[in-house]
C-alpha cells in the first residue's frame, strides 16, 4: 500500500503533536510531503521530524496553496478564524481535507463549507475527535442495541480543568471571542455534537446562561503582580501561577506550547514577559468561565450541558437516562456503567483504549480519514453536514446566552443561510 501524501497547515499543538505524531507512528499509512507554518522554529522542527525538503516548507498557507496540487490531502490545523478561507481554497485546489474544529466561526460558513466540498467531490472531515473515541462510540453502540430503552434525557459535563482553563482560555489563544470564538464553540462544539449524536434527532430549541465570574482584575489577590515572576506574593499558593502550571511538572502540554525548548531556563525566560507568564487576573480575556445549556430535540429528548473552568481534572462525564436503564460514563477513567432497570444489574465496561489524546479519538480520526481516502468509503467518517449540526447548536447557545432568550433552531438555521 502506497502511503497517502498529506500537507499540514499549522504545525502547532494539533498539527505536530496530535496528527504529526500519528504520521510518525504509521509511516506505512501516510507521509507528510509539505508544511505551511509561520513560526520559523516550529516549521524547522516539524520539517526535521518529517524530513520535508526545503522547497516544500512554506511560511504561510497562502504560499502552499498557490502551488499546484502537491498531494492528496491537507490537514488544516491553524487558528479558528482562518478555517473558512483555507478550507475553501483547499476545496478549490482539489485537496481532500481534515479540518480542525470549529469548522468556521460563523454559522452560515458552517453550512457553506460542506456544501462546497460535496459539490467538488471532496472528502471533508471535521476534527470532532470524540466521535472516534472508543468510550463514546461504545455508548452509541449501546444505544443502538437498545441497552437503556428509549433515551429520555441526557446530562453532560465538560470539566475543562482549572489549569487547562487558565492556560487556554485566560492566557492563551482562546481567551477572546473576537480573536478566536466563544468558548461554547471553540471548546464545546465537540460536546454539542456528542449530545446531538446521542439524542438521535435534530435540535429544536436552546437556552443558555453563563458569564466570566472569576478571572477578572477585581479578584486579583493583594500583592499579586502583572506577571507571576515579578515577585507575586501568592506565587507559591495560587493554583493558577506559572509555578503550578508550567514549572513544577515534566515538560509536556501545556508547557510545550510556551516554549519548544524543554529546559527550565527556557521556560522561565518565556514566562518572564510572554503571554503565558501573565497573572490570570490581569489578562485581556473575555470568554466565560462557566456556561450551562439546555436543549430539546425533535424526538422529545431533553439535554443539559455544563462547561466549567473550575474542576480538579480535565474530563468529560455523561449520564444518559432511558426508559429501561441508565448509562454513566467518565472519559478520563475510560469507564462506562450500564444500569438495567429490569435486572437491577450494573455492568462496567472499559472499552479498548486507543492511542493518542482525547481517549484515542485523535488517532482514531486520522485512521478513519485515511481509510476513507484509501477505500473511497465515507462510512468510516462523519459527514461534515452532520458535524455542522453541533456547531449550529453552539452558535444558537451563544445567542441565547447573550440575549437571555430561547432560540428556535429552525428559524436560527434559516437566518444563518442569508
Ligand atoms: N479537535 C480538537 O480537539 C482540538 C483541540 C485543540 C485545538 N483544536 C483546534 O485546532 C486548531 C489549532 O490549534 P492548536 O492548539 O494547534 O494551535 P497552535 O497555535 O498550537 O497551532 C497553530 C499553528 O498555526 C500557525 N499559523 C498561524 N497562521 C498561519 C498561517 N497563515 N499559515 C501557516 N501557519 C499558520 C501558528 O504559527 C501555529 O503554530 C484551532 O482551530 C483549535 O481550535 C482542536
Amino acid at each position: 500500500m502506497k502511503p497517502t501524501g498529506i500537507a499540514v497547515i499549522g504545525a502547532g499543538n494539533r498539527g505536530r503533536e496530535a496528527y504529526g505524531e500519528y504520521v510518525l507512528q504509521n509511516p506505512h499509512e501516510c507521509t507528510v510531503v509539505a508544511v505551511a507554518e509561520t513560526d520559523d522554529e516550529r516549521r524547522r522542527l516539524f520539517s526535521a521530524e518529517h524530513q520535508i525538503p526545503g522547497h516544500r516548507q512554506f511560511e504561510s498557507w497562502q504560499e502552499l496553496l498557490e502551488e499546484p496540487r502537491l498531494c492528496d490531502a491537507v490537514l488544516i490545523c491553524i487558528g479558528d478564524r482562518d478555517h473558512y478561507d483555507v478550507t475553501m481554497k483547499c476545496i478549490e485546489r482539489g485537496y481532500h481535507v481534515l479540518l480542525e474544529k470549529p469548522m468556521a466561526v460563523d454559522p452560515g460558513q458552517c453550512l457553506e463549507i460542506p456544501a462546497a466540498a460535496d459539490e467538488a467531490g471532496i472528502t471533508l472531515v471535521i476534527a470532532h475527535v470524540l466521535r472516534y473515541t472508543p468510550l463514546f462510540y461504545t455508548i452509541r453502540e449501546l444505544l443502538d442495541r437498545d441497552a437503556i430503552g428509549r433515551v429520555v434525557t441526557i446530562q453532560h459535563n465538560e470539566n475543562v480543568g482549572h489549569q487547562h482553563f487558565a492556560h487556554s482560555y485566560v492566557r492563551g489563544n482562546w481567551r477572546r471571542a473576537e480573536t478566536s470564538s466563544p468558548i461554547i464553540l471553540a471548546k464545546s462544539c465537540h460536546d454539542m455534537d456528542l449530545i446531538f449524536w446521542f439524542a438521535g434527532a435534530r435540535c429544536q430549541s436552546v437556552s443558555s446562561f453563563g458569564r466570566l465570574i472569576h478571572f477578572r482584575e477585581e479578584n486579583a489577590p493583594p500583592g499579586s503582580t502583572e506577571y507571576c515572576l515579578d515577585g507575586c506574593s501568592v506565587f507559591h499558593t495560587c493554583p493558577f501561577s506559572v509555578a503550578a502550571v508550567y514549572l513544577s511538572s515534566p515538560y509536556r502540554w501545556p508547557t510545550t506550547v510556551v516554549t519548544p525548548d524543554s529546559s527550565l531556563d527556557a521556560r522561565i525566560e518565556a514566562l518572564r514577559r510572554g503571554p503565558y507568564g501573565r497573572c490570570v487576573y490581569r489578562c485581556d480575556n473575555d470568554v466565560v468561565d462557566n456556561q450551562v445549556v439546555a436543549m430539546s430535540f425533535e424526538n422529545g429528548v431533553t439535554a443539559s450541558f455544563t462547561l466549567s473552568g473550575f474542576t480538579h481534572e480535565i474530563s468529560r462525564t455523561i449520564k444518559l437516562m432511558g426508559t429501561r436503564g441508565e448509562i454513566r460514563a467518565h472519559l478520563e477513567k475510560n469507564e462506562i456503567e450500564l444500569h438495567s432497570f429490569s435486572t437491577k444489574s450494573v455492568t462496567t465496561i472499559r472499552p479498548h483504549a486507543g492511542t493518542g489524546k482525547h481517549g484515542g479519538g485523535d488517532h482514531g480520526l486520522m485512521r478513519s480519514f485515511l481509510r476513507s481516502l484509501r477505500t473511497g468509503n465515507h462510512d468510516y467518517i462523519v459527514n461534515a453536514r452532520e458535524s455542522a449540526e453541533g456547531h449550529l447548536i453552539a452558535f444558537a447557545a451563544e445567542e441565547a446566552r447573550k440575549n437571555g432568550n430561547v432560540v428556535q433552531m429552525d428559524a436560527f438555521v434559516e437566518a444563518s443561510k442569508t
